[in-house]
């Protein structure tokens, strides 16, 4: 269902793996509204090559850039005004990866070489995307940057491991740097703190089954989506929430203001 929402905008839209991803779906959504951009991953991911499909799907196409080089996201973003011809109105920042997540290193016993890298790619890369896009004066006014995160900056989800302080670094760096985007550039920066979601990334979590339906039961709506953020997503990148900003806005069916539901007592009661 299109609305043309995203009518005559211009954007880049980052972190499209495969077709589970939410970036990807965001992407296809995008499109569906009569949004236009770049899309960029990391060059590794890149190999994989299933963004061409995705491309070629939504008339797009694709800059290569590890988001934690700023020589490649100053490429990224000027070639990208140059392709879609013009500043640019939206940015997806869907990007997030942890080593020691993967190489299952206990929050306890981090390799902190890997944390480094982990911080570098999931958080100060939004720093270094804003900050390339500010210094190249690269957004038009009113328009809209977003992030992706995880509720476990707030709370403790003991195997989000070291992912859970990106996020944190990550929320507060969109409210600063937010804060100057909106007052030099009046652009909008937020982020969506999403609902668990069977994508590559998320089922990089161990325990990832349990943690879904977890919180399947303790939300009254359900889980969101990878669709559902998407949705919520174009409704940021829309002229119809001009005045939000600085904000970590939840889509997660409710769950993070439950303490416990019926479905988890149920489930525990003798
Ligand atoms: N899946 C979930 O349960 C969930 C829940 C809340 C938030 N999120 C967040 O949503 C975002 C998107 O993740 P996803 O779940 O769609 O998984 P995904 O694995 O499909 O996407 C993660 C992306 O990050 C990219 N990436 C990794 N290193 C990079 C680098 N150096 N430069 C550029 N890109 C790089 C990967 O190539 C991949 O495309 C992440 O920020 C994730 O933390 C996911």
């Amino acid at each position: 269902m299109s609305n043309n929402l995203l009518k005559g905008k211009r954007g880049i839209i980052f972190g499209a793996l495969d077709e589970n991803s939410i970036a990807w779906i965001t992407a296809e959504r995008v499109h569906e509204e009569g949004g236009s951009f770049v899309l960029s991953n990391a060059p590794v991911a890149m190999r994989m090559g299933q963004i061409n499909e995705l491309a070629k799907k939504t008339n797009s196409q694709v800059i290569a850039a590890d988001a934690t080089s700023l020589e490649d996201l100053e490429n990224l973003v000027s070639e990208s005004m140059k392709i879609l011809g013009g500043k640019l109105d939206f940015i997806l920042h869907s990007i997030g990866m942890s080593i020691n997540v993967r190489k299952g290193r206990a929050y306890t016993d981090q390799k902190y070489d890997w944390t480094q890298k982990g911080t570098d790619v999931s958080a100060m890369s939004f720093h270094k995307v804003m900050q390339t896009l500010y210094k190249q004066d690269a957004m038009n006014e009113w328009g809209s940057i977003v992030a992706l995160t995880y509720m476990a900056a707030q709370r403790v989800f003991p195997d989000y491991n070291d992912m859970a302080d990106n996020k944190a670094y990550l929320e507060s760096i969109a409210r600063s740097f937010g804060y100057f985007f909106g007052k030099d550039k009046k652009v909008r920066v937020n982020t969506i703190s999403q609902s668990p979601t069977p994508t590559t990334a998320g089922m990089g979590v161990k325990g990832f089954d349990s943690f879904i339906n977890y919180a399947e039961k303790m939300s009254p709506l359900g889980n969101a989506t990878a669709l559902d953020c998407a949705n919520y997503t174009i409704t940021l990148f829309s002229d119809l929430t001009k005045r939000v900003t600085l904000q970590n806005l939840y889509n997660d069916g409710g769950f993070s203001n439950m303490g416990v539901s019926d479905a988890i007592i149920d489930d525990i009661s003798e």
